[in-house]
């Protein structure tokens, strides 16, 4: 991997931002940047919202919410081996349903209340954190990933260590966006990255051979439609737009593509142990290359929530295609 740039990666990372003044407990912690009154934490806030959406990580070297060390010694207290058919444990918290673990009612009852604390946790730690989401997102799944991610057996498209961005196939956004917050729950190894944080970049280099054209409305206009967008997305069964069936192909386009795969100009990136990042994985490309023990809350965030719209890949697409695409 010759464009590959390689880093030590921890805080001189151009890809990611160490936020350092926000811990738990007790939340922000610089009376400059948020400790103060509530419109300092908005402004902070909100500046980190806007990076995020440009495609920066934001990285915590420690829990920034809690998790309890006998639930997580817990979930690192064996190899579940039960998961080797599934690809991970997923968890849905709007009917608090648990999925993907077949071993005895025992574990499985302790799981089931592991993954419900933590994605009760996340959600009240980004209820503070990313103050201008809160109350707007659709809570996802959240998923527990204890296999190593170095040479997993999965199908191309299931691949996780082949650079992609991120579309579901049944849950469309319509040019929401997905956010998804991962915790290193491993005591000692790292888990490896590649990303690319430039997605109009991808988009530009690989849109258009990826079909772009093809998707964008035939009569379609470049009228803003944000609420047209928006309308639906905290309907329980929701239309695809032509921007969710491109992003779609576009994932599947990605992981194909043996020029992407070899020569982007991606970076390595180490989140160590104990670490906690989060990232806009629909523009952010992404594999991850190694690690063992990881945690995950996905939230999707409406368009009419977003602080930087104009960074969400559905402009960035429509900007090329030169036509409405939600
Ligand atoms: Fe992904």
């Amino acid at each position: 991997m010759s464009n590959t740039k390689t880093t030590a990666a921890k805080m001189r990372n151009p890809n990611w931002i160490a936020v350092e003044d926000y811990k738990f407990p007790g939340g922000w912690t610089d009376p400059t940047a948020g400790g103060g009154n509530s419109a300092d934490k908005d402004a902070r806030a909100r500046a980190l919202c806007r990076e995020l959406e440009a495609g920066k990580i934001l990285f915590f070297a420690k829990l920034p919410y809690k998790f309890p060390s006998d639930e997580r010694e817990f979930l690192l207290s064996r190899e579940w081996n039960e998961l080797r058919l599934h690809k991970n444990v997923s968890y849905r918290p709007a009917d608090d349903v648990m999925r993907g673990f077949s071993g005895d009612h025992g574990t499985e009852t302790h799981l089931h209340h592991i993954v419900r604390n933590y994605s009760a946790h996340v959600v009240k730690f980004l209820s503070d954190f990313l103050r201008p989401y809160a109350g707007k997102w659709k809570l996802d799944f959240a998923s527990f990933r204890p296999l190593e991610e170095q040479g997993r057996d999965l199908s191309l498209h299931k691949r996780n260590d082949l650079l992609h961005v991120d579309a579901f196939r049944l849950r469309p956004t319509r040019g929401g966006r997905i956010l998804r917050v991962f915790t290193n729950l491993h005591a000692t190894k790292p888990r490896v990255w590649y990303a690319i944080g430039d997605f109009g970049y991808v988009a530009e280099k690989y849109a258009a051979d990826a079909g772009l054209s093809r998707f964008a409305a035939k009569n379609g206009s470049l009228r803003r439609s944000v609420s047209r967008c928006a309308a639906g997305l905290g309907l329980a069964r929701l239309s695809r737009t032509p921007y969710d069936r491109f992003m779609l192909r576009f994932h599947d386009y990605l992981k194909e593509n043996d020029d992407f795969q070899r020569n982007s100009p991606r970076l390595r990136l180490e989140f160590p142990p104990g670490a906690t990042w989060m990232v806009f994985t629909d523009g952010v490309a992404h594999a991850a290359m190694s690690g063992q023990f990881a945690m995950e809350q996905t939230l999707l965030i409406p368009p009419e929530a977003l602080v930087a719209p104009e960074s969400a890949p559905y402009r960035i697409l429509e900007r090329i295609a030169a036509a409405r695409l939600c």
